[in-house]
């Protein structure tokens, strides 16, 4: 597996409240602007591996749109049922105007 960041985006790409699907060295990944900082979790739900892309932002979390599990973008925590495992995160980077995301994900929290 590659190790490092990838440039996925230009922050113009990505407003507040906005989503972009991102696939780097295999793994897919939802890139987030929420509250004016940036976050790459996995884009799939630990419930039922449904996309949480279209999820609501709230107070730094993303409810998964199918069955409300609830998960916070910092680190994956799991915060509500029905999802009990966390799920993954990445470290991301900006500068220069662009959005970079190492592809090895943050140890997954609880
Ligand atoms: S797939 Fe996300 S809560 Fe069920």
């Amino acid at each position: 597996m590659a190790e490092g960041f990838y440039v996925v985006a230009a922050t113009s790409e990505l407003v507040e409240g906005g989503q972009l699907f991102v696939e780097l060295d295999g793994e897919e990944i939802l890139l987030i602007q929420h509250q004016g900082q940036y976050y790459a979790i996995a884009y799939l739900c630990s419930h039922a591996e449904f996309s949480l892309e279209g999820g609501s932002l709230h107070d730094g979390c993303i409810t998964c749109p199918y069955h409300g599990a609830e998960f916070a973008l910092v680190n994956g925590a799991a915060l509500s049922p029905p999802a009990y495992e966390g799920i993954k995160t990445y470290p991301v980077r900006v500068e220069n105007e662009t959005i970079s995301v190492n592809s090895t994900p943050n140890p997954i929290a609880a």
